[in-house]
C-alpha cells in the first residue's frame, strides 16, 4: 500500500514535474541562478576580503570561526563565516565575479525580472553584508524591513524555486487525496507556514470541510495570515514548535493525514527528534511533505545564514558542520524514523538549481 500510494503521488506529479523540467525551463532557471549564485558569492568574497583586512585574520585559517569568536563577534557570525570558507576555498567557477558586481546586478535587473524576489533579497543583504557582520546591524531588520513580511513574501511566494516547488507540493496533495479510501474529512498541519507561500497554493485544491492548522513557533505571521487567507474558513492559527511533541501543544497523536514543512526541519536542535515529532502527529498512512535546500548554495547562505534557525543544529553526528543535508542522507534518516520516504525530485536533471529544493513525500509506516 504503501508503495502504490508513493507511486501514485509520483504518477499524479509527473506532468508537472515534466513542465518543470523542459529544456527551455532548465536552461532559464540555469541562466537565473548561476548570476544569482555569481552576485552572492561576490558579496560575501568582497565583504570577507574587507573584515579580514579589518581585523588582520586569515580567513583561510581552518580555525576561523574560533578565531573570531575570540575576537568578540557574534557566535552566529563565526559560524556564518567558519560554514562558508571551505565552500569559497574550494570556489574556481566564480572566483573573478567581484570586478563584475554592477555588471551582474544590473543584467539581473533589467533582463531578468523573474530573478527580484531572490534580487530584492540579495542586494539589500549584500551590500551591508560587512556591517552584518560586525554586528551594526541585525539580519532581522533587513528580513523584516519596517515590520513586514514583503521581502520573504515575495521570496518564498514568487520565486521561479519555491514557486515551483510549492506547486509540487499542491500537486502531490491532490495525488494523495484521489489515492485516499478514508472518508472522513482531510486533516493538515503545516510546520514553520511562515509567509504562508505553500499554504497558499495548497488551500484552493483541498475541499472545503478539511482542517487545516496553520502553525509556526512565532505568532507574529498570523495576523498577515488571516488576512490573506480569510476566505478559507478551514484555517485554524495556532503556535506550533516542531522541536516539540504534539501532545504538548494540544495537537492529538495520529490525527493528522498530511504534515507539511516546508523550509523549516533544518531550523531545529535534532532532527531525528525533530522528525520524530512530525510522526507522532500522523495516523498510519498519512504522509509527511517537507521541502528543503539539499545543497550548500551561496544565495541562501546570504539570505539566512545569519538568523538563529542557521546554526541552532546540535546533532552533529548527522550534521557535522552545516545545517543542511543532502537528499540521500534525507532519505536515509526519513526510512530510520519509520517514514518510507521518496524524493519527488530525483529524476531532474543533476546540477538544476531545482534539483537542490527538493520535495520529499514519506508515509507513516507505524501509525
Ligand atoms: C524559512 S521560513 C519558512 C517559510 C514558509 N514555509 C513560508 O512559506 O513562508 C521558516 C519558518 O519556520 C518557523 N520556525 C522556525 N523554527 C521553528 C520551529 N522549531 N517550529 C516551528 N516553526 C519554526 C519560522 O518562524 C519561520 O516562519
Amino acid at each position: 500500500m504503501n508503495k502504490e500510494l508513493l507511486t501514485n503521488i509520483m504518477t499524479g506529479c509527473s506532468t508537472l514535474l515534466n513542465e518543470l523540467n523542459t529544456p527551455s525551463n532548465r536552461n532559464k532557471r540555469g541562466e537565473v541562478y548561476d548570476l544569482i549564485e555569481t552576485l552572492s558569492y561576490s558579496y560575501i568574497r568582497k565583504a570577507f576580503d574587507q573584515l579580514s583586512a579589518e581585523t588582520g585574520t586569515d580567513f583561510t585559517h581552518d580555525e576561523i570561526g574560533k578565531t573570531l569568536l575570540d575576537k568578540g563577534f557574534h557566535p552566529n557570525v563565526a559560524k556564518f563565516v567558519q560554514m562558508l570558507i571551505p565552500k569559497l576555498a574550494r570556489e574556481t567557477r566564480y572566483n573573478n565575479a567581484h570586478h563584475n558586481q554592477e555588471m551582474i546586478l544590473n543584467k539581473l535587473k533589467h533582463d531578468f525580472p523573474e530573478a527580484n524576489p531572490e534580487l530584492q533579497l540579495i542586494e539589500k543583504i549584500g551590500s551591508c553584508l560587512l556591517e552584518l557582520l560586525n554586528d551594526k546591524i541585525n539580519i532581522i531588520e533587513i528580513l523584516f524591513e519596517n515590520s513586514s513580511q514583503k521581502l520573504l513574501n515575495d521570496l518564498y511566494h514568487h520565486s521561479i524555486v519555491f514557486n515551483s516547488c510549492n506547486r509540487v507540493i499542491a500537486k502531490s496533495i491532490e495525488a494523495y487525496m484521489s489515492s485516499r479510501r478514508n472518508s472522513k474529512p482531510l486533516t493538515i498541519l503545516e510546520i514553520g507556514a511562515g509567509t504562508g507561500a505553500t499554504t497558499a497554493a495548497v488551500l484552493p485544491e483541498i475541499p472545503s470541510n478539511s482542517k487545516y492548522m496553520f502553525t509556526d513557533i512565532s505568532s507574529f505571521f498570523f495576523t498577515e495570515a488571516k488576512n490573506k487567507f480569510s476566505e478559507f474558513t478551514c484555517v485554524d492559527y495556532l503556535p506550533f514548535n516542531a522541536e516539540l511533541s504534539c501532545v504538548e501543544q494540544g495537537v492529538p497523536q495520529t490525527s493528522i493525514d498530511i504534515v507539511i514543512a516546508a523550509n523549516v526541519l533544518h531550523a531545529t536542535t535534532d532532527i531525528s527528534k525533530t522528525l520524530d515529532n512530525a510522526k507522532e502527529l500522523l495516523n498510519e498512512g498519512g504522509i509527511l511533505i517537507i521541502l528543503e535546500t539539499t545543497q550548500q548554495l551561496y544565495y541562501i547562505d546570504l539570505m539566512v545564514g545569519l538568523l538563529d534557525g542557521w546554526t541552532k543544529f546540535s546533532d552533529h553526528s548527522i550534521r557535522p558542520s552545516y545545517p543542511l543535508l543532502d537528499e540521500n542522507t534525507w532519505l536515509k534518516l526519513l526510512n530510520e524514523n519509520g517514514l518510507h520516504g521518496t524524493s519527488l525530485f530525483s529524476q531532474l536533471t543533476p546540477g538544476d538549481i531545482l534539483k537542490y529544493h527538493s520535495v520529499f513525500i514519506a508515509i507513516n509506516q507505524t501509525g
